[in-house]
């Protein structure tokens, strides 16, 4: 199973018609289509900081429905506004840090965010050449593995439950990403105090 088919699963479960997704970090928008899949009722809207991946999603989903504003050029810190569902996959072990941009989804979601990181017993932080990107330079990337128990305490300390749960796809190995072990494990918090 690949991690969108184990995400959209996931959001199977809670969402109800009409209800919003905001997918941060959502590369070119192609989780549209575990929606779509699944009929999964949900309105679809995306944000990545790479704008060329927004450009190529605006152009190719469109003939899939989506309207060209709902996938915006933007980055995780600069987030504001309201989702009832956030979905962040893969993106905050390749950033400095998680509590700033993690913070912005616990402040925007009204009913959930899902996650899917490198996350185990104990914080891993790096900051490694990049050997298989093509540039001539070396371009140096985050490869972090947050600590478990960090990471949830700070997901309740914004007012929700959260459950750890295992990743399929991998079946909880870590995984070599450019080298480097990534632990991907999925988190679902559920807002408990209401918005
Ligand atoms: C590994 S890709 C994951 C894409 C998609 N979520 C997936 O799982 O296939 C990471 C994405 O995060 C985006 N990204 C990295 N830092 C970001 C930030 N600060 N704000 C928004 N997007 C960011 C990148 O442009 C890239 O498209």
């Amino acid at each position: 199973m690949t991690c969108a088919a184990q995400a959209a699963e996931l959001l199977q479960l809670m969402a109800l018609p009409g209800e919003t997704l905001l997918d941060v970090g959502c590369g070119t928008g192609y989780f549209l289509h575990s929606l779509q899949s699944r009929n999964i009722p949900l309105e679809y809207f995306g944000i990545d900081a790479t704008a060329r991946f927004i450009d190529i999603g605006r152009s190719a989903l469109a003939r899939f429905g989506l309207p060209p504003e709902r996938l915006q050029a933007g980055r995780i810190e600069d987030l504001d506004g309201r989702a009832d569902h956030v979905l962040c996959m893969n993106v905050l072990s390749n950033i400095d840090n998680f509590h700033r941009p993690l913070e912005r989804l616990l402040k925007m979601a009204r009913k959930t965010v899902i996650l899917r990181e490198s996350v185990k017993d104990g914080a891993e932080y790096r900051y490694v050449e990049d050997r298989y990107l093509e540039s001539p330079d070396v371009l140096n990337v985050h490869v972090n593995a947050y600590d478990r128990k960090e990471l949830t305490a700070f997901i309740r300390s914004y007012g929700y439950s959260v459950s750890e749960i295992a990743d399929l796809r991998t079946g909880g190995a870590p995984e070599m990403v450019i080298d480097y072990p990534h632990y991907w494990t999925f988190f679902v918090a559920t807002r408990i105090d209401g918005i």
